[in-house]
């Protein structure tokens, strides 16, 4: 693996998965291999081969290279909610140390890797680990989606310097409209461009989440490439 991407957002449903595909699009058509994972996800669908989840199903359409199902979601968790309360309940723990073995597997069969948390930054893992710590142990910088809807400039800003505070590198962030009624729109964002100390990726408008490659050229992976050397 050249580099690898954590990929955190404001909240639940601010536009992660989507984000991700875009960006595995971009670094593909750019001529790269590119892998995905979603370590964990809550709110799976019982299927032939066992449970499995829209998002990671989603990643692995957009990964280039050979990956399983297992491989792009260790965890998958039947019930839609918090993590660490649908792990109680789980023969086996779910822990850091295990994803990143996980992880460690699977990351040399890529250039770039997209990594997609849950829920926001702070969600717990399980009893004292948090999703928060998952670039660190897998060795990612992370990029934080911020769902541009009401509210937003309070969430980006506390994600942004909680991500800081804890030692991560973000490398950059991404404006993805999910809400088009929100309000001066340009002016939330050149606010947040103001007081973010990383690089602005890219805006996606609100649109059609299947037109995958269009939202992959609003993104500047060019620039996310000359800011990072490889890990
Ligand atoms: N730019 C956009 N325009 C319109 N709809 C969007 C946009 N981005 C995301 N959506 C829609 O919003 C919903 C949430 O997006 P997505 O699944 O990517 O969020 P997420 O942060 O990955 O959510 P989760 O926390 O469940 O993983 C989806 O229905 C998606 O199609
Ligand atoms: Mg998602």
């Amino acid at each position: 693996m050249k580099k690898g991407y954590f990929i955190t957002g404001t909240d639940t449903g601010v536009g992660k998965t989507f984000v991700s595909c875009a960006l595995l699009q971009a670094f593909a058509d750019k001529g790269h291999r590119v892998g995905a994972m979603k370590p964990i996800a809550a709110g799976c669908e019982q299927t032939d081969d066992g449970w499995q989840n829209d998002d990671a199903l989603l990643l692995l359409q957009h990964a280039n290279i050979e990956l399983s199902y297992q491989q792009v979601n260790p965890v998958a968790l039947p019930s839609p909610i918090a993590p660490h309360l649908a792990v109680e309940h789980m023969k086996e723990s779910v822990t850091i140390r295990k994803l990143t073995t996980h992880f460690e597997n699977i990351k040399t069969s890529a250039d770039y890797f997209m990594v997609e948390g849950a829920g926001g930054w702070q969600v717990p893992l399980n009893n004292n680990e948090s999703m928060a710590a998952i670039p660190r142990a897998f060795g990612l910088d992370v990029i934080l989606v911020v769902g541009i809807r009401l509210g937003c400039l309070n969430h980006a800003l506390l994600s942004a310097a909680a991500i800081e505070q804890s030692g991560n590198h973000l490398a950059g962030w991404v404006a993805n409209i999910i809400d088009p009624n929100t309000l001066m729109i340009e002016k939330n964002i050149l606010t947040l461009k103001k007081k973010i100390d990383a690089p602005l990726l890219g805006v996606l408008p609100h649109m059609d989440t299947k037109e995958v490659h269009a939202a992959s050229q609003q993104l500047d992976v060019e620039l996310l490439l000359t800011l990072s050397d490889p890990v």
